[in-house]
């Protein structure tokens, strides 16, 4: 019996639909390749445009209708038009908080043949998986704005770290990093965050305590910055908060091929709700429309996919699949210094895919 996965897409706004396309197009060829398995994609029209018209980001009852997927495969919200703090409140933050993606895996590889702008650096030295905390934090929506206007206005942007929400983003690092047999880099900011930096180091040397087999550091994240940069191969598994993750992971994906070729998954680990997969760059207004976006981003958040889904081989193979495209060089987006369009770089991974008959599973 042939899998049937049924993932809902949200194209969103700007480049989201130009990049998505690509991705759904690379998952179909993959499919096709294997025999086992296949997608059923359903659209939903959710964004900017859906807000103009209808005074809100998602459909009222958007969450329940999500639910009975397998995964949401995002493109990008957010467009000159709506206020920021808007449409990514009313959509991406809502099925993230509203799916308990407490999870952000954003793997911060130099693939073979991605640009990277560190001189003298070689691939093996970018090689991290950040996990970012990604229900709270920073990011809780906390906070009240008193006075509004007036000359003693006062504004309040509250932290959120809660016990069960500290140990289960740090829990879950460590449970990576003893699987993978790497080190866990935990991030935070203890000497000026005096509550909530303070509060992340002691459940991180808590919980680390339990795992006597993983070799931990800990980073204040300022210096941690600079390291990305000067010393990127100090990192191997990284956990942080939700301020610090997105923050990292755009200087991360700068070190590592460019917000082009970022992917990112939002995971709810107890399976209770579909996860969701996306590019970790927005709808990229400066360039939306024009055909050039690089889809790599959401094709590599499309491999994610499917290693969420059990199928390491085909998530692997859709990486070396961009990997011989970035290689070969002369099909790539102008980010990446090429000529092409996306939909050339969209085909070209597809190509490759298609070019492989037998993988290395059991016959
Ligand atoms: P952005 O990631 O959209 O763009 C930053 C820069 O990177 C731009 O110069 C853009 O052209 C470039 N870039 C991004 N993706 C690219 C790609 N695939 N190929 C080539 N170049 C690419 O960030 P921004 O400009 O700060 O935000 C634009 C909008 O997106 C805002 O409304 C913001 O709130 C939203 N946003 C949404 C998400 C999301 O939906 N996940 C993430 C970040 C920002
Ligand atoms: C990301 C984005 C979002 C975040 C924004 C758009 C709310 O920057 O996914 O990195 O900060 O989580
Ligand atoms: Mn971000």
């Amino acid at each position: 019996m042939k899998k049937l996965y049924k993932v809902a897409v949200i194209a969103g706004d700007g480049i989201g639909p130009e990049v998505l396309r690509e991705g759904i197009k690379v998952l179909h060829k993959a499919a096709e390749a294997d025999g086992s398995f296949g997608f059923e994609f359903t659209h939903f029209p959710w964004g900017c445009e859906y807000y103009l018209k209808q005074g809100r980001m998602m459909a009222e009852d958007g969450l329940e209708q999500l639910k009975k997927f397998d995964a949401v495969y995002l493109g990008a919200a957010g467009y000159p038009g709506v206020p920021d703090h808007v449409s990514l409140w009313d959509l991406l933050l809502k099925i993230r908080k509203g799916f308990n993606q407490y999870i952000n895996l954003r793997p911060i590889r130099l693939l073979e043949g991605a640009p990277c702008p560190l001189k003298g650096v070689a691939k093996e030295q970018i090689d991290m998986l950040v996990i970012r905390e990604n229900s709270e934090g920073e990011y809780a929506g906390k906070g009240d704005w008193l006075y509004e206007g007036q000359p003693h206005e006062v504004v309040l942007q509250t932290g959120v770290f809660s016990r069960t929400g500290t140990e289960r983003v740090i829990r879950y690092a460590f449970e990576e990093a003893r699987k993978q047999g790497k080190s866990l880099t935990s991030i935070s900011k203890g000497n000026a965050m005096n509550y909530s930096g303070v509060f992340w180091d002691q459940v991180f040397e808590e919980i680390a305590a339990e795992y006597p087999d993983v070799k931990t550091y800990s980073y204040l994240v300022d210096a941690a910055a600079m390291f990305f940069v000067k010393e990127p191969w100090r990192f191997e598994i990284v956990v942080t908060t939700n301020l610090f993750g997105d923050i990292l992971t755009d200087l991360g994906a700068a070190i590592a091929g460019g917000m082009g070729l970022a992917a990112g998954a939002n995971i709810n680990p107890e399976r209770e709700f579909p996860s969701m997969f996306e590019p970790i760059h927005g709808s990229a207004p400066d360039i939306a429309g024009k055909g050039i976006a690089n889809p790599l981003a959401a094709i590599w958040s499309a491999s994610q996919m499917l290693e969420f889904f059990g199928n390491k081989e085909w998530a692997e193979r859709i990486l070396e699949a961009i990997e011989e495209v970035m290689v070969e060089g002369s099909v790539l987006t102008p980010d990446m210094g090429g000529t092409s369009r996306t939909e050339d770089v969209g085909n070209a991974v597809a190509d490759s895919i298609g070019n492989v008959k037998i993988l290395n599973h059991a016959q």
